[in-house]
C-alpha cells in the first residue's frame, strides 16, 4: 500500500483523500511499472547489491518516488536520482523526497544530455534507468546515458515520437506506408521503438517489448525492458542497416551512439 501522505504530496490524492480519474490512470501505470521492476530489485537484494535508480524526464517523479517508497526503501543503500528539465518540478521532487528518508534522493534540474552523475559508483551497485513518457528524443537521451554508463536494467515507456516520422523517406512501393499523415506518425513511432530495441540488443542487452497497461489507460503504452548480459545480438545491426536502407530515417539513438555502435 502506498501511504496516503505520499500520494497527497504527489497530488495523486486530493486533500480529502479522493482519487480522480487522471490520478487513477497515473497510479495504474506506475503500479504496473513497479510490477516489472520488482524481480530486478529483489535480485539485487538477494545478491547483496545496492541499487541506484535514475528516473529521466521525471516530471514530479511519480515513478521514481513511488519506486523508492515501495521497493527501494528495503534494499541495500538505495539511491534515486530524478533528472528533469523544469526547475519548478525538481523543487517539488526535493520536497516530496522528505517522505522517504530511507532512500538517498537527488533531484537534478537539467536536460538529460547534460547530466553526468557526480557520485562514484562502487562495483557492487547496479544502475537501473527509467523513463516514463520522456518526450520524443528524450527517451533516446536516456537510453544513450544508460548504455554509456552500463546500466544493468533499463525500463522505458516512450512518449510521442516525431523525429523518425519527420525524416522517413521510404523507397518505391514502400511509400504507400506513410501516405496518410496518421500512418506516417504511427509508422514512425513504431520504427523508432523497433530501432531502440535492436540497438539495445546490439550493445549487449536482453530485451523484452510489451504493453505497460491496457490501452484504455494510456495510448503511450509500449514498455521496453532491457537487462545487460554483455552478449551482443549479432543479427541486430544488419537488421538496423536493412531498415535504414528501405526507409532512410534519422534516429537520435543511432546518431548519439555512433562511436559505440561501431565498437560493440
Ligand atoms: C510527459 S512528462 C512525463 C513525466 C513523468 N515521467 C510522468 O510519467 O509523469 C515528460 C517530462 O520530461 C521532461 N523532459 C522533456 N525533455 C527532457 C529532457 N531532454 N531532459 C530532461 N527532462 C525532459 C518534461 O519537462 C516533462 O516533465
Amino acid at each position: 500500500m502506498i501511504h496516503a501522505e505520499l500520494l497527497k504530496a504527489l497530488h495523486l490524492l486530493t486533500r480529502d483523500g479522493k482519487l480522480n480519474q487522471d490520478a487513477r490512470r497515473k497510479l495504474k501505470q506506475v503500479t504496473h511499472f513497479l510490477g516489472f521492476l520488482k524481480p530486478w530489485v529483489e535480485d539485487c537484494r538477494t545478491n547483496e547489491q545496492s541499487i541506484h535508480a535514475v528516473d529521466f524526464g521525471a516530471g514530479k517523479s511519480y515513478l521514481g518516488l513511488i519506486l523508492a517508497d515501495q521497493l527501494l526503501r528495503n534494499s541495500i543503500r538505495p539511491q534515486l536520482t530524478a533528472v528533469e528539465s523544469r526547475p519548478e518540478l525538481v523543487e517539488k521532487i526535493r520536497t516530496i523526497a522528505e517522505f522517504i528518508p530511507e532512500v538517498t534522493i537527488h533531484a537534478v534540474a537539467d536536460v538529460i544530455k547534460n547530466f553526468s552523475d557526480p557520485h562514484d559508483r562502487p562495483d557492487s551497485q547496479q544502475l537501473l534507468v527509467l523513463a516514463l513518457h520522456a518526450c520524443d528524443t528524450a527517451t533516446d537521451d536516456a537510453l544513450i546515458w544508460a548504455i554509456q554508463n552500463r546500466a544493468k536494467h533499463i525500463a522505458v515507456v516512450p512518449c510521442c515520437q516525431a523525429q523518425v516520422a519527420r525524416s522517413l523517406k521510404p523507397l518505391g512501393g514502400l511509400k504507400a506506408i506513410i501516405e496518410a499523415p496518421i500512418h506516417q506518425r504511427e509508422f514512425g513511432s513504431h520504427l523508432t521503438n523497433v530501432i531502440r530495441a535492436l540497438v539495445l540488443r546490439h550493445v549487449g542487452y536482453r530485451v523484452t517489448v510489451t504493453e505497460l497497461v491496457g490501452w484504455e489507460h494510456s495510448l503511450k503504452n509500449e514498455l521496453i525492458l532491457a537487462q545487460y548480459t554483455g552478449k551482443s545480438d549479432l543479427t541486430a545491426m544488419p537488421k538496423i542497416e536493412a531498415l535504414r536502407k528501405e526507409f532512410a530515417f534519422d534516429h537520435a539513438l543511432i546518431d548519439g551512439l555512433a562511436g559505440w555502435l561501431n565498437r560493440s
